[in-house]
């Protein structure tokens, strides 16, 4: 895996799990492959878990991890090519981004989208900047459009709680909220759910579709209880309009996960990626459920990443080890 900003930086997500689970048992296996190597962690918007999770993980792989919240204590980025910096911006990524890289082996980016210019957000320039010139691998910690991370972690949430031979039934359930939040998370999950062996379905208001790009293979049902009906598994998000983009659109039904609505499901595990704004997109009764995944899913955030940063690290290794032949060769 040179990347990790999308599933299609991996070359078999359902291998990746099973490696996932298995480092999940030997979290120690691996802790001195990231000797001598560095990871930089780069937040332009605020982390609980992604940001403690992902180091947690690399100093479990033994590698040295620096963190900086790019934001507000770097100068301020340049993000645009070709342009005379006569502005507030100090420094262009490009120059940034070559000093980061060498200084770190890996660089891990947090860029939330602006919600206001659907095209530059969806065209991930943020991301594509840092990865044109930093010239190490480069892993999403949840970019404008997706957070694979997150789905990672999802996806091995579920298969350790999925024991049937029969495809367990995913349901994405839209939640309401307070403000506009990204698709980022939504995005992310419908890129694995349809790329796994599950039946995945997506229900939300009229006026939430998420971009198809994400969600080609998943049912789209518009009335929540239809959707919910018989779910093994009830991932509860929110996320402000794709079309319309960045808006709320009004919704007059009640879209609250709670556990009237939950009585529909075949005593579905509940999902949530945190954090969550209790009693409005969640019932607390349901977050703090018997059924509930939630704490178990910020678990395998460490997992998660500790897998990624380790299938990096092997290909690294396996780069240095070739050069290391042919100048043998060269010498002999
Ligand atoms: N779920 C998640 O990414 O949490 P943080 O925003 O706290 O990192």
């Amino acid at each position: 895996m040179k990347h990790f900003t999308t599933i299609y930086d991996v070359a078999n997500p359902n291998q990746l799990i099973e490696e996932a689970l298995h480092l999940k048992k030997t979290p120690y296996a691996y802790s001195t492959l990231g000797q001598n190597k560095t990871l930089g962690l780069i937040f332009l918007n605020p982390s609980l878990r992604t940001r403690l999770s992902t180091q947690k993980a690399a100093r479990m792989l033994g590698m040295e991890v620096m963190v900086m919240n790019l934001d507000k204590e770097s100068w301020a980025i340049e993000w645009n090519d070709n342009v005379i910096m006569n502005g507030n911006t100090v420094e262009h990524i490009k120059d940034a981004a070559a000093v980061l890289g060498s200084y770190c082996d890996i660089i891990g980016m947090r860029a939330f989208p602006s919600l206001t210019n659907k095209k530059l957000d969806y065209s991930e320039k943020l991301l594509v900047q840092l990865m044109k010139y930093c010239n190490v691998p480069v892993i999403s910690l949840e970019s404008a459009t997706l957070h694979p991370l997150q789905s990672l972690a999802d996806a091995i949430t579920i298969k350790e709680n999925w024991k049937s031979e029969k495809k367990p039934k995913v349901v994405l359930t839209w939640a309401p909220h307070i403000k506009a939040l990204p698709q980022a998370v939504p995005n992310s999950f419908a890129e694995w759910m349809t790329k796994l062996d599950v039946e995945f379905t997506i229900t939300h208001p009229h006026g939430y579709e998420l971009c198809d790009d994400f969600t080609k293979g998943a049912s789209i049902e518009y009335n929540q209880e239809e959707a919910l009906k018989d779910a093994d598994f009830v991932y509860v998000k929110n996320w402000s309009s794709y079309s319309n983009y960045g808006a709320m659109p009004e919704v007059k039904d009640n879209w609250m996960m709670d556990l009237k609505k939950y009585a529909h499901t075949n005593n579905a595990k509940i999902m949530h990626c945190l954090p969550v704004r209790r009693e409005v997109e969640l019932s607390s009764l349901l977050i703090d459920h018997p059924h509930s995944l939630i704490q178990q899913q910020a678990t395998n955030r460490v997992t998660a990443a500790q897998v990624v940063l380790k299938n990096m690290l092997h290909k690294m290794s396996g780069t240095e080890n070739k050069k290391q032949e042919i100048l043998e060769l060269l010498e002999s």
